[in-house]
């Protein structure tokens, strides 16, 4: 029986939400009978759920659809699904003629008739918003027993004029509360210790009746969750209700990654972030008030149109009065039908470039002054998997440092009292400390 049915192959690439959104796709076509699998040629319907967030994100997917062809069997589905999808819709198919369905994150629940479609010789495509659309009954196919990642909120209200994703992702909603505890609940009945929560602008999550504060709360108090996590949060939407729960809450871990794009408050006009360098700086300010040894990792963006020498010389000034813990930096990718296209100061490709090789050096620096000064203190690490290289475990700290101690595969899920040992300047080597080690021995 079993080798008649279908198997599927997803890759993903961009953030969370798309790792997320791979296994609730992975649960609608379990549900329709499909079997997974890690390997493109052994798949009859191989999908690439894609980011379209900046351009290059898209260049790479075009190379790897093209080289996925060759794993297309005859009468099999080769599907473009997620932001990528959305963006380009059936335009897509004229792109990359191989490609026979393109779907948008709103359209998952019609997969599985889709690819019955596709697989019949039609080229199959939905791009429709659904702004009631939660997957709420999907069952979702989790890879990690550990720690899970929970979609609280789709789409994003805000509209930053570099952004694609209010194009990719419609408007925001939010879960019901009473619906992601329940999803929690299961999780952590099946070993689920850390939770992340899931939102373009998390905080801002309300269920007509529930805010943030309240979710926080509520997540944290299902038995078995240790450490509760989100991303990302906009820095408008830390309501003191909000900055109560995560200070209050043990559970709530002191990491928080909120993106500032850019440090000069003119630029942050033009992005339309809603809010300026001072009130940024000032967000920061009450969270390290109110949650001490706080990390705090950002998204900085480089060479958006009429960004001059001096505004780029104020996000640098910025990097170094947070002091931020890590960063990701961009260069500004225009993305067709967002606002920013229309402003015309264009920064030359060469100055952005020299600008991101500078703001990266400058995070990295702070980083790893930042991270030298960590070492020999003690933390609670959480085992996460067997590191890249070696034979050393990778584990993560509440504050979200990479930590690899030695151990065995047994210690994945476990959580770990170490001493922080040494560290490259981002990652770190620790060792059982003392004072628990005895504690283990005795009990
Ligand atoms: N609301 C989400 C943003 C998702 S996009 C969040 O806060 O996580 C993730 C990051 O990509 C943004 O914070 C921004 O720094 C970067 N980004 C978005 N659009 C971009 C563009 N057009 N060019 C370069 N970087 C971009
Ligand atoms: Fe994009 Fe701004 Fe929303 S960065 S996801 S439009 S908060």
């Amino acid at each position: 029986m079993s080798d008649t049915m279908k198997r599927v192959y997803v890759e993903t690439y961009g953030c969370q939400m798309n790792v997320a959104d791979t296994e609730l796709i992975l649960g609608l076509l379990g549900r329709d009978g499909y079997l997974v699998t890690d390997t493109p040629a052994d798949a009859d319907v191989i999908l690439v759920n894609t980011c379209a967030i900046r351009d290059n994100a898209e260049q790479r997917i075009y190379g790897r659809v093209g080289e996925l062809k060759r794993h297309k069997r005859a009468g099999g589905v080769l599907g473009v699904v997620g932001c990528m999808a959305q963006r380009l819709g059936a335009g897509l198919l004229d792109r990359i003629p191989h490609v026979d369905l393109v779907v948008g994150p709103d359209g998952y629940r019609g997969l599985p008739e889709l690819i019955r479609r596709a697989a019949g010789g039609e080229r199959a495509v939905d791009v429709e918003f659904r702004s009631w659309e939660h997957y709420e009954d999907v069952p979702a196919v989790r890879t990690n027993r550990v720690s899970a990642f929970v979609t609280v909120q789709r789409g994003c209200n805000y509209r930053c004029t570099f952004c694609v994703v209010p194009m990719t992702r419609g408007a925001e909603r939010s879960r019901n509360l009473t619906d992601v505890v329940r999803e929690v609940e299961g999780l952590a009945r099946g070993g689920v210790t850390e939770v992340t929560l899931l939102g373009q602008t998390v905080n801002s999550y309300h269920d007509g009746t529930h805010d943030f504060a309240d979710l926080l709360r509520r997540v944290a108090s299902v038995d078995g969750i240790r450490r509760l996590r989100f991303t990302s949060p906009h820095p408008n939407d830390f309501s003191h209700r909000v900055v109560d729960a995560m200070a209050e809450v043990r559970e709530v871990c002191e990491h928080v990654h909120l993106p500032v794009q850019s440090g000069a408050t003119r630029v942050l006009k033009r992005m339309l972030r809603r809010y300026s360098r001072e009130s940024y700086l000032a967000c920061v300010d009450r969270l390290r008030t109110a949650i001490p040894d706080l990390a705090v990792t950002t998204d900085i963006i480089v060479g958006f149109p009429g960004e001059t020498e001096e505004d780029f010389l104020e996000t640098e000034s910025l990097v170094r009065e947070v002091r931020f813990d890590d960063a990701f930096t961009f260069k500004y990718s225009v993305r067709d039908g967002t606002p920013a296209v229309k402003i015309k100061s264009h920064v030359p490709d060469d100055v952005a470039g020299e600008r991101l090789e500078r703001i990266i050096d400058t995070v990295r620096r702070i980083a790893r002054s930042k991270n030298a000064g960590l070492v020999g203190t003690t933390h609670e690490v959480l085992v996460a998997k067997r590191a890249r290289r070696g034979e050393l475990l990778q584990s993560r700290t509440r504050t979200n440092k990479v930590v690899l101690i030695e151990g065995t595969l047994d210690l994945v899920g476990s959580y770990q009292h170490i001493r922080l040992t040494g560290t490259t300047g981002s990652t770190f080597t620790g060792v059982p400390a003392a004072v628990r080690r005895e504690l283990a021995v005795i009990g």
